[in-house]
């Protein structure tokens, strides 16, 4: 979750750090620091907050250097603070770190015991003393490493420089991904080639357990053993997409409205509109032959293989078991020899999501994924992968690559559909041609910003509310509160409207908004029933469904809004709109750090 950069290189570093730093504040953004040898000495630069705040810190005191590490920061051992922010120093070593040292408590007692003095609360300082250690111990910077690294446990990806070589950074990689860029003279480590795409597209990606010695002329990689490894050097498509707002005030806005056009890019790579097909894509596995689909993701990607499900089920009869990769990963859910398995990720990188894929792997099911980034580690870990053409996005909350998911499984489920014979070509028509109307439905819900905005002023007066919807409307109500507690902070639970009387009917009194989600499809009136359970104890009803549904509601709301009367197979997409929407504009109200909201990461690669 945090980011690590390193730069062996000729110019001053330091700004350059700063620069790729900037490309990966996404994983995290609690503190920031870099850190430089120039005239034989190491230097080092750190703030809490934000990276404007080591800008500033740079500004005052620059930093000489032409090699340096640099890190942003999402906490896991020990608070938010400068002293907490990397680089760590142990004498003559510094050092960067992203993820979590499982043994770090017992490391640390030992290398107390030796005398060595901890200035921060972290897991990563551990592993500087252990290198000093070795280093004391008499071995050379390249040997002192690797038997450090012998000793840890846990998922880090590192960047070490040494004091006393200017031509040097040890990087190495057990978990979150690594990429080794190279350079006219210089080279460069970054958690993802993003970071490192303003200096070169030719990346190479180290592989788990893997660790490399990079210097200006060379790079060598070695396993574990000590053993030397060839890995691919390869052009990245990564673009160096920094950092433009466009006319919108937060890229989560910008995002937003993108959604039209990413939607139908992504649609129109699975789905032959002439013909009226779902193309079958590089599909790992054979729709037919399959008796089951085990999916599992996190966060917002959950939520999409959520409706995923029912689109499977009710479109292909294909069974589908969901959970959250986290869950997955652990519940040693038994797969027959008929499983397949889909994760879905838009980093591509989430620790949770990448070990139910290996443990699928193991087991000997066919893997596909649903990635934004194709780069990324479970793309590259997937027999198959099923891209969304969202481009970058950088908002934390997810948004554009949420609907994109929606699209691919859309037009997975149809293609499912046809060739497990549950639907005729004729049909198949029928659902393509709906689905590529989707994109229209989006831009006609983005015109419902200003009714949005003006309920969000409201909104953002409440402390709870509730979100209830049925079928694929459930998973959207749970999306829905979640985009709201994500960066508005207002506690949001979503909950199957069935539910209702079974639980949250008790939280309801004339200050809790409830958000209704029902579109007037075959269950609508079951839905109406529960709203009329909500308006008979004085709750305050917000109801977002279609002309159709408004006609027909019956009950009092607070608000009514009305999205276009769209096919059902493409509802949850356009219905997703609405839910982001009111979100963000309440975020706005709130004042909210929009795009960056407190305690989170865009990519999680801890557990
Ligand atoms: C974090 C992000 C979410 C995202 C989730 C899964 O929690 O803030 O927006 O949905 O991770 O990320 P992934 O990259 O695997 O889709």
């Amino acid at each position: 979750m945090c980011g690590i950069v390193g730069i062996v290189g000729q110019a001053p570093v330091a700004p350059l750090i700063v620069d790729a730093l900037k490309r990966l504040e996404y994983r995290g953004y609690d503190s920031a620091g870099v850190a430089t040898i120039a005239a034989g000495k190491l230097g080092r630069r750190r703030a809490e907050g934000k990276l404007i705040n080591l800008e500033r810190r740079l500004q005052d005191e620059p930093l000489d250097g032409t090699i340096g590490i640099g890190h942003t920061r999402w906490a896991t051992h020990g608070v938010p603070n400068e002293t907490n922010a990397h680089p760590h120093f142990s004498k003559d070593v510094a050092i960067v770190h992203n993820g979590i040292i499982e043994n770090f408590a017992e490391l640390r007692t030992g290398l107390i015991a030796d005398g060595y003095e901890f200035a921060s609360q972290t897991d990563t300082e551990v592993v500087a003393h252990l290198v000093s250690r070795e280093l004391a111990k008499g071995l050379g910077p390249v040997e002192a490493a690797h038997a450090a690294l012998r000793q840890l446990e846990g998922a880090f990806a590192l960047a070490i420089m040494y004091r006393g070589d200017e031509d040097m950074i040890i990087g190495a990689r057990n978990g979150p991904p690594l990429a080794v860029g190279h350079g006219e003279g210089e080279m460069y480590l970054g958690s993802d080639a993003i970071a490192l795409s303003p200096f070169t597209n030719a990346i190479t990606y180290l592989e788990d357990g893997d660790w490399a010695v990079v210097r200006r002329g060379s790079l060598e990689i070695f396993d574990i053993d000590g053993n030397r490894v060839e890995r691919r050097r390869q052009q990245s498509v990564g673009t160096s997409y920094l950092v433009d707002k466009g006319n919108y005030r937060h890229f989560m806005e910008k995002e937003i409205h993108e959604q039209p056009e990413v939607v139908s890019q992504t649609l129109a790579h699975y789905l032959d509109f002439a013909n009226g097909v779902a193309r079958r894509g590089d599909t790992p596995f054979d729709f037919a032959k399959i008796d089951r689909l085990a999916v599992a993701a996190c966060g917002t990607a959950y939520l999409a293989g959520l409706v995923g499900k029912y689109w499977f089920e009710r479109y292909a009869r294909l069974p589908v078991d969901i959970d959250v990769a986290s869950e997955f990963r652990y519940r040693e859910m038994p797969l027959t020899r008929d499983s397949a398995a889909l994760f879905i990720s838009q980093s591509g990188e989430t620790a949770d999501t990448l070990a139910s894929l290996r443990y699928c792997r193991q087991a000997g099911a066919p893997i596909g994924a649903i990635v934004n980034v194709r780069e990324s580690t479970i793309a590259r870990e997937s027999d198959g992968i099923f891209p969304t053409l969202a481009g970058p996005e950088i908002g934390v909350a997810s948004t554009k690559a949420f609907t994109c998911q929606l699209a691919v499984l859309a037009s997975l489920a149809v293609r499912a559909a046809a060739e497990r014979g549950h639907i005729d070509a004729a049909r198949e028509r029928v659902l393509v041609r709906e689905l590529s109307e989707a994109p229209k439905y989006i831009n006609q819900a983005l015109k419902l910003a200003p009714q949005i905005e003006k309920l969000a002023r409201e909104l953002s007066q409440v402390k709870h509310v509730l979100y209830l919807g049925r079928d694929t409307n459930y998973p959207l109500a749970l999306e829905g509160a979640l985009k709201l507690k994500e960066i508005s902070y207002i506690h949001a639970e979503g909950y199957a409207a069935g539910e209702l009387k079974h639980g949250p009917i008790a939280l309801i009194d004339e200050q809790m908004p409830v958000i209704v989600i029902a579109p007037h499809d075959r269950i609508f009136e079951k839905t109406v029933s529960n709203m009329q359970e909500v308006a008979a104890r004085g709750g305050k009803i917000i109801l977002i469904t279609d002309a159709r549904g408004a006609a027909q509601s019956s009950v009092d709301t607070l608000d009514t809004i009305v999205v276009p009367d769209v096919p059902e197979i493409i509802s949850p997409i356009v219905h997703a709109l609405p839910m982001q929407m009111l979100a963000y504009y309440t975020a706005v109200f709130m004042g909210t750090d929009v795009d960056q909201p407190r305690n989170l990461a865009k990519s999680v690669t801890v557990e």
